[in-house]
């Protein structure tokens, strides 16, 4: 990895040095210098991005295209995108193609990530069985849950095994027998009949591996909205596939993998006339005694 810094189109401003202290520095001659020796990099890129005149050039970064920033959307922009973002569950038959794929997981691919690691795996499933099959599977082992939940001596074993996460699946308790059956007559309600699944997922050691997934595919929901495409995270399809050995080996899940979320996406039927601004949640500030 090498890091250079044209002196002759480089203005002194110094920018490199204040977005990365740690392999730029101010040189003798009152320009930044890549330090010597190079620190501990991790491929960021910020310190090409910031340069107004293209003056770094870093070796580690080849493969990356640094474009002129386009016009950003104001917030009253952000805002309809997101107020207007639903969680879609209707879908037409027509596949997404695989420009569509492509330009979700480029939006992916933009989230921050903990050190830059770019650990961030995605399985899309388009085969229409497949994703029959998994609907199919979780609507079975959801409703063999729900039939056990409803024994006051299974609640007791389970509570034993998973402590305090059946506390967690109560409230759901009253979703999973409809779900479960409705699944099993053929109207999906763990898929909906979507054309494709995205699995999101990292290596189940990686410590910022939940937060890294949840970002990449908050810009899919977002990417899936401003393309005119439906989008819903499907919580019912990340823990059923992760503790199951079959539905793993179905979707080609590496064995130290785990899913952290998973979203469908296929096209709307129809559009939302309007959108939901929720309020805006009134903050915990802690007050510091003097
Ligand atoms: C972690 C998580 C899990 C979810 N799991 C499901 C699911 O399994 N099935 C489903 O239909 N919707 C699921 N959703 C979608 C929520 O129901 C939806 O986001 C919520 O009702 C708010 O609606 P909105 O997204 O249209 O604003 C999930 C959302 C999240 C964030």
């Amino acid at each position: 990895m090498k890091i250079s810094i044209d002196r002759e189109k480089c203005t002194a401003c110094g920018r490199c040095v204040e977005v990365c202290a740690v392999n730029f520095a101010e040189g003798a001659d009152g320009k930044p210098a890549v330090s010597d020796p190079p620190g501990p990099c991790v491929l960021c890129g910020h310190c090409m991005a910031v340069c107004p005149v293209d003056a770094i050039t870093h070796t580690g970064l080849a493969g990356l295209r640094f474009d002129l920033c386009a016009k950003k959307p104001s917030y009253g922009e952000l805002m309809a995108l997101l107020t207007s973002r639903r969680s879609r569950r209707e879908f037409t038959k027509k596949p997404l193609t695989e420009a569509e794929i492509e330009a979700l997981l480029s939006a992916a691919a933009q989230a921050p990530n903990g050190l830059n690691k770019r650990n961030v795996r995605y399985t899309v499933v388009t085969d229409p069985k497949i994703l029959k099959e998994l609907s199919l599977a979780i609507g079975k082992q959801t409703g063999w849950l729900a039939d056990k939940l409803d024994s006051p001596v299974w609640r007791g074993l389970f509570k034993l095994l998973w402590g305090r996460q059946i506390k967690e699946f109560e409230p759901l308790l009253p979703l999973l027998k409809p779900m479960a059956s409705e699944t099993l007559k053929g109207n999906d309600m763990v898929l909906y009949k979507a054309p494709c699944a995205i699995l999101i997922h990292t290596s189940k050691h990686d410590p910022c591996g939940a937060e890294d997934a949840v970002y990449c595919g908050a810009n899919i929901l977002l990417a899936a909205e401003a393309m005119g495409l439906g989008a819903c995270v499907i919580g019912f399809l990340t823990e059923p596939i992760n503790s199951d050995r079959g539905l793993r080996k179905l979707v080609g899940l590496p064995r130290d993998h785990k899913i952290r979320t998973s979203i469908i996406v296929g096209r709307p039927r129809f559009a939302y006339t309007h959108g939901v601004l929720r309020p805006a949640p009134k903050p915990e500030r802690i007050r510091v005694q003097t």
